[in-house]
């Protein structure tokens, strides 16, 4: 079994090129406005469970935050207690450019400060593709409508759905950079792959600035030596762009979304909480060290 992990990581060895050194990902990293896509065209491998509860972190650490909800699915949407049947403004008029951005936002409430927005999804975000086919420079739509918000916002996290249909396009269009979950288990390797092409593409011919934020590695369970193997492969060939965080199978990250709420107001002493705590710590912590001293 672990041999076939071994080839597809082979496989992998061609693409690194795309993942340098740490250090060397996001060379003009800034704080404000910085737009991450969280993608993976594999299903259930922890996109919405990171965007949600990263953005929640993100807000309650100080930053404020926008969470898009990309995903006609709008997981990300009922995850934060948004009921998706009564907005009457969601992503989807954003991105036909009905409606602007800011007039778009609920405010999630998960602390005093109100650090934490979102741009919810909608059922009818899933007729978006056939309805943005003839026009031109379909991929672009989201940056262009996300432009308002760019100063606005600390940080910008897309949920993208799990394909890499216009939609994830438009996603990794609009973004300075990627983050890529990686569920450990088995195959858990191969969609990176192909995702890790498709930046390569989009890099060439939509957006230049495109960069891999990092790989995370998620639903972690330590007792299985298979899940052991999968941090181990991932670390020998994305090295340093591979988090130091590492977000363990946890219950209460399972249960939160069906109450409505993210990790921090469902269950703050969780382990999931703590993970997810730490991430955002490590993602703006990418950035602080990056930024020149102060003089
Ligand atoms: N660390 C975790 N511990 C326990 N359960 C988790 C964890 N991360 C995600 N899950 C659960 O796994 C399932 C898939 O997670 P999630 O919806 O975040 O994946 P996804 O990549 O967004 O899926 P999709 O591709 O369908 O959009 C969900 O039921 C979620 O609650
Ligand atoms: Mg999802």
């Amino acid at each position: 079994m672990f041999g076939a992990v071994r080839l597809l990581c082979l496989k992998l060895d061609l693409l690194c090129q795309l993942l340098p050194r740490r250090g060397l990902l996001l060379p003009s990293r800034r704080l404000l406005g910085s737009i991450i896509a969280i993608a993976n065209q594999k299903g259930g491998v922890g996109k919405t469970t990171t965007a949600t509860n990263l953005a929640a972190c993100l807000a309650s650490q100080g930053h404020k935050t926008l969470l898009v909800d990309l995903d006609p699915q709008a997981n990300a949407t009922s995850g934060c207690g948004a009921a998706a049947d009564s907005l009457h403004m969601s992503v989807y008029e954003v991105l036909l450019g009905q409606v602007g951005v800011l007039d778009s936002l609920c405010t999630i409430d998960i602390d005093l400060f109100h650090q934490f927005h979102l741009l919810p999804s909608h059922i009818r975000l899933a007729g978006a593709e056939v309805e943005m086919a003839s026009m031109v420079g379909r991929e672009k739509k989201l940056a262009e409508s996300l432009k308002p918000a760019v100063s606005e916002f600390d940080f910008i996290l897309i949920d993208c759905p799990p394909s890499l249909s216009v939609l994830t396009l438009n996603a990794l269009g609009a973004a300075d950079s990627v983050l890529i979950p990686v569920q450990c288990e088995y195959y858990a390797l191969e969609g990176v792959s192909k995702l890790l092409h498709t930046v390569r593409l989009v890099k060439r011919h939509i957006n230049s600035c495109l960069r891999v934020e990092g790989v995370l590695l998620t639903l972690y369970d330590e007792r299985l030596q298979l899940s052991r193997r999968v941090v181990d492969e991932a670390k020998k060939h994305f090295g340093e762009a591979v988090y130091s965080t590492i977000i363990r199978r946890n219950i209460s990250l399972a249960e939160a979304p069906s109450f409505g709420q993210t990790i921090i107001a469902y269950d703050p002493a969780s382990t999931g909480a703590e993970n997810y705590a730490c991430l955002a710590e490590e993602v703006v912590g990418m950035r602080s060290s990056a930024l020149p001293l102060p003089v």
